[in-house]
């Protein structure tokens, strides 16, 4: 044991076996959706309410499966599963070993529903000089970079810095800016044609691909992160150019985060009009793009997209 985990992990794996030795595993027939579908049960409830018990069951087996892995190719990827939405995604298969060397070109291996909003952010950039917040690892810039004039990244974590100018080195972005700093007071005395912010959030929607984070859930969590996502949002919109774009997203599902945002944005800025998103028209409600995992088949997200218009 000892080898395996070491001297303190030996012991905790110990107690483990020894608590489940005592008390057996739950029966599933008493235990909650929440025991059942291992979610944090306070998170259960409220999705419960929010949702419904059937759509929250689905999200909870859904979260609870092993997701794809995939990349927009380009004409590459001939004989590779495609996508659902985006027409040059396509799925890896589960091989164990990556085909990714036969195959011609540079990719990043993203879910289908951060490319699609990639995609979709980058048809607005189209010739415009951007900037994004919470930028690494680089996802979004990895599509800004083919259409802006010039992509200015920011994000306040140096070490997801260091993953982004990786993928910069890998995949050759021209005209894209590495930037650490703190989005609710960027370091700059300019504006941009647009301005992204991919805003940190509860990752609701991304359960699937990152099984641990359901356990950081709480209610403060949430309300820490919808008091972030304000402030980024108003400290972006002071550096959006006469004009031009706004843009938020979240890959969260709870409404705090995502319509109340907007709606609270909105009470306050007439200087800011929504614009509808190009995407397919099921993913699309009031302009914003809202995905249900279960329901469209890819991983949770938000986004929406403002013009200012003074
Ligand atoms: C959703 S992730 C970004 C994902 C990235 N856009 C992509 O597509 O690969 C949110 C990012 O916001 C960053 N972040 C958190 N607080 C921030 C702040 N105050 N200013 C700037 N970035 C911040 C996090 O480090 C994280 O990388």
């Amino acid at each position: 044991m000892d080898a395996l985990f070491g001297h303190r992990g030996g012991g905790l794996v110990n107690a483990v076996l020894r608590k489940l030795a005592g008390e057996g595993e739950p029966d599933p027939d008493s235990a909650s959706p929440a025991e059942r579908w291992s979610h944090p049960e306070d998170l259960v409830d409220r999705w419960t309410a929010a949702f419904g018990p059937e759509r929250t069951e689905a999200l909870m087996r859904w979260n609870n499966g092993i997701p794809d892995l995939g990349a927009c190719m380009g004409g590459g990827g001939e004989g590779l599963a495609p996508g659902s939405w985006l027409q040059d995604y396509r799925i890896l298969p589960r091989t164990g070993s990556s085909p990714l060397e036969s195959l011609d070109g540079p990719f990043y291996l993203q879910d289908e529903a951060a490319a699609l909003v990639g995609r979709t952010c980058a048809g607005l950039a189209a010739g415009l000089d951007v900037l994004e917040i919470g930028a690494a690892p680089g996802g979004k810039t990895h599509h800004l970079g083919e259409t802006a004039v010039s992509v200015v990244s920011m994000d306040s974590s140096p070490g997801r810095m260091e993953r982004w100018m990786g993928n910069f080195r890998r995949l050759g972005w021209t005209g894209c800016h590495p930037l650490v700093g703190d989005g609710t007071r960027p370091p700059l005395a300019c504006s941009f044609g647009m301005v992204l912010v991919d805003a940190p959030c509860t990752n609701t929607g991304v359960y699937r691909r990152r099984p641990d984070a359901r356990w950081k859930w709480s209610a403060d969590y949430l309300e820490g992160m919808t008091v972030l996502q304000r402030e980024l949002l108003a400290s972006a919109s002071a550096l959006v150019a006469p004009g031009g774009y706004l843009v938020y997203s979240t890959c969260s599902l709870e409404e705090e985060e995502n319509q109340g945002q907007v709606r609270v944005f909105e009470e306050c800025r007439d200087d800011f009009r929504r614009v509808p998103l190009d995407a397919p028209a099921e993913l699309v409600t009031d302009g914003a793009i809202g995905i249900f995992p279960p329901e469209h088949g890819i991983d949770g997200l938000f986004a929406v997209a403002w013009r200012r218009v003074d």
